[in-house]
């Protein structure tokens, strides 16, 4: 019998909801294929805060790095959003994926069949995408240093942040992209700003690198920031694989999951070079309609699906995870954020229950 620790990160907002049914979900699916999980559970975010007055406490940090995956939902809310920045919610997560190297943070943007009309763009544009982002995590502006306020020439208050990539960052994360695109038998669009930055440059230049002596099999384009920016609005069927650096991936991660209009649908999987990966849905904790039962659960869900796919080499169990996902949607169930015409309205814990009866109706893929 196979056996896993899980570390489980709830956060804020919607974040315990939808891990209730996702865990649900794991361990149905576990009883039927003979994993068994062994599920610690741990402060993040606001909770922590709350709890320990840090973001991200040390017992936390130690769990989950003695586990085989971390499963986090989301953090964050109005509550700490005016705390200074080593105090806000958002810095723990930061302190997690640092403190797990996990370098390399896999965003799919997929249109699934059945909610082509959920985008904002139209069907004949929207149908059909799938793009996987590979954003670097570890690297880039958000962790340069030196970074800080301080004082210019002229006297001013200033503020600066620094983004820098060494070689050894940009060659793994370049990997990564290629292998992706590889598998995926698609080709390779590394997003860049090399035209201003010289950090860009060097980016450039490695992926190159790495492409000829490597990978020549995988087609490679370069494309600037902003124009990618455009063209995944104007043309996302272009794309295949993007793989780019911390703040362009954030930023081109958003404007892919709208593309789904779903952002309520999308996981994502964060990979280090040995330890565990980090599991998570794109969207945030959404402290709106926290509590009220209306969260969409799915991302969550079909993170639980990427952690046994990515994180475990469950391969079976990930697949049943889908399929009950997509029995779910063809039966018309639909939480708010994916509501249309004709289709039944249910809340986050009863689509949790479709998804469990789903599961037992779904013949496993052999
Ligand atoms: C994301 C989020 C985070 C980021 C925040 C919450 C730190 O926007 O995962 O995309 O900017 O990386
Ligand atoms: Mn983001």
């Amino acid at each position: 019998e196979r056996n896993y620790k899980v570390t489980l990160l709830p956060g804020d907002g919607i974040g315990p909801e939808i891990m209730d049914v996702a865990v649900n979900v794991m361990r149905a699916v576990g009883a039927r294929e003979g994993i068994k999980f062994e599920f610690t559970e741990k402060l993040l975010g606001g909770a922590a805060l709350d709890a320990t007055g840090v973001p991200l406490p040390d017992d936390t940090l130690a769990a989950c790095r003695a586990s085989h995956a971390v499963f986090l939902a989301a953090i964050g809310g109005y509550k700490w959003d005016s705390n200074p920045p080593h105090l806000k919610p958002e810095t723990g997560i930061l302190g997690l994926r640092a403190g797990l190297g996990v370098f390399a943070n896999l965003r799919p943007a997929v249109v699934l069949p059945q909610l082509a009309d959920a985008s904002t763009l139209k069907r004949e544009i929207a149908e059909g995408v799938d793009i996987m982002i590979i954003r670097e995590l570890t690297g880039g502006i958000y962790f340069g240093k030196p970074r800080g306020f301080g004082v210019n020439e002229s006297g001013h208050r200033c503020a600066y942040n620094n983004m820098v990539y060494s070689t050894p960052e940009i060659d793994r994360i370049a990997r990564v992209g290629f292998e992706t695109a590889r598998k995926r038998q698609g080709p390779l669009c590394s997003v860049d700003k090399a035209n201003i930055l010289e950090v860009s440059q060097l980016w450039r230049e490695r992926v190159t690198a790495i492409g000829k002596e490597e990978y020549p099999d995988v087609q490679l384009s370069h494309m600037y920031v902003d124009n990618a920016a455009m063209q995944l609005v104007r043309n996302p069927k272009q794309f295949d694989t993007i793989v780019t650096g911390n703040l362009f991936g954030d930023i081109l991660s958003d404007i892919s999951a709208q593309l789904t209009g779903s952002i309520g649908m999308l996981p994502s999987s964060s990979i280090s070079e040995s330890g565990p990966g980090l599991f998570e849905p794109v969207h945030g904790s959404a402290p709106d309609i926290a509590g009220k039962d209306k969260a969409n659960p799915l991302a969550q869900v079909l993170s639980a699906a990427f952690l046994l796919k990515y994180g475990l080499g469950e391969t079976k169990a990930a697949d049943l995870i889908e399929a009950a996902v997509s029995t779910a949607l063809d039966k018309g169930y639909r939480t708010g954020d994916l509501m249309s015409s004709g289709k039944t309205l249910v809340g986050c814990k009863k689509m949790g229950e479709i998804l469990l009866e789903s599961l037992e109706t779904t013949s496993p893929v052999t």
